[in-house]
């Protein structure tokens, strides 16, 4: 780690370069712990994105959605746990000094994971494979404002404060946790659009605008779509409820309580902050949103991907 490139850090006191992202000292191990020992089966299922994009959402449906048969709503696991703690995140996997998975949970056939590792950064197996992943993200401004206000949490009370235009600063010259952001997206962008049955790619506002159309989809993707039956048994509409924020973010389970990896500690609480689209706008000046705007519009240009 000592001879990669490091910048100021966000959460710890510097963030490192490696292959071409950016991570703290702690998702950095992480990414190369998994590199060197993951082992991917073709049946597994990995949620990818950027943090702050609504993978704590994501992972509830993707659960929900992949264990419908096993659990029924009034005793669901979501109920009782976090979401964090059903689905395995892949660059924490050996860090967590929990037993991981949820051992009250019995492992279903099909394995889910969730991973912020950048697409040309994931461990070859998960490449070669041919398991699916879905791909989610969200609208890059929602996303710098989410991950500014989760920060102050995580945020080692030893350093100087990051004030709001350094960080914004950081973000646009791409240096931020797992940044540059245009290139995590864009990596998985291209991937789905040269195999699309196994590249999914997901964006957090059309999931909120449109939940029905979108977990059916999901479920299609897959490869566990939703029956004529269940549809009119409401099965579809149960799950969008289940997972929505409004009552996962009103559970005791995650009002209360900590996930912890060695010393990253961090309140459950903390990832569910308001859930909004546009919450940019209370945050950010004109200016400041324009800027990473331009800077979007140059990164994204000829790709065919806008927010
Ligand atoms: P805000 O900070 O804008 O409120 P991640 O899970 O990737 O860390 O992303 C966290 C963001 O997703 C937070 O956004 C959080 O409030 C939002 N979120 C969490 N659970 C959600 C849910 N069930 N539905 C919609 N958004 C949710």
């Amino acid at each position: 780690m000592s001879t990669l490139p490091k910048e100021l850090g966000w959460t710890s006191d510097h963030m490192y370069q490696y292959q071409g992202f950016w991570y703290t000292s702690m998702n950095l191990e992480g990414v190369m712990w998994a590199q060197q020992h993951f082992k991917a089966t073709h049946l597994d299922v990995f949620l990818a994105s950027t943090p702050k994009s609504g993978t704590t959402w994501l992972k509830a449906l993707m659960f929900a959605i992949m264990n419908r048969t096993r659990f029924d709503f009034s005793t669901h696991p979501l109920l009782t746990s976090n979401p964090h703690e059903l689905v395995t995140l892949l660059e924490f996997y050996f860090h967590w000094n929990i037993p991981y998975p949820n051992p009250n949970t019995p492992l279903p056939k099909t394995q889910l994971f969730q991973t912020h590792i950048p697409f040309t950064s994931l461990p070859e197996s998960i490449v070669d494979s041919q398991c699916r992943i879905l791909y989610l993200c969200r609208n890059p401004k929602d996303v710098f404002v989410s991950m500014y206000c989760f920060k102050e949490n995580l945020t080692d009370i030893n350093l100087a404060p990051l004030s709001i235009e350094e960080a914004i600063e950081q973000f646009c010259k791409g240096v931020s946790l797992f940044g540059p952001f245009w290139d995590h997206v864009l990596g998985y962008w291209k991937v789905s659009l040269e195999w699309p049955e196994r590249v999914l790619f997901l964006k957090y506002e059309d999931l909120k605008r449109d939940s029905l159309f979108h977990v059916k989809r999901l479920a299609e993707f897959l490869g566990c779509p939703f029956s004529l039956e269940e549809e009119k048994e409401g099965i579809v509409h149960e799950i969008i409820k289940l997972c929505s924020f409004e009552n996962l973010s009103n559970l005791k389970v995650n009002k209360t309580g900590v996930l912890q990896a060695r010393d990253f500690i961090i309140e459950k609480k903390k990832f569910f902050q308001k859930g909004e689209v546009g919450d940019w706008k209370n945050h950010l000046t004109t200016e400041m949103g324009d800027c990473l705007n331009r800077i979007m519009d140059q990164k994204l240009d000829g790709s065919g991907l806008t927010f």
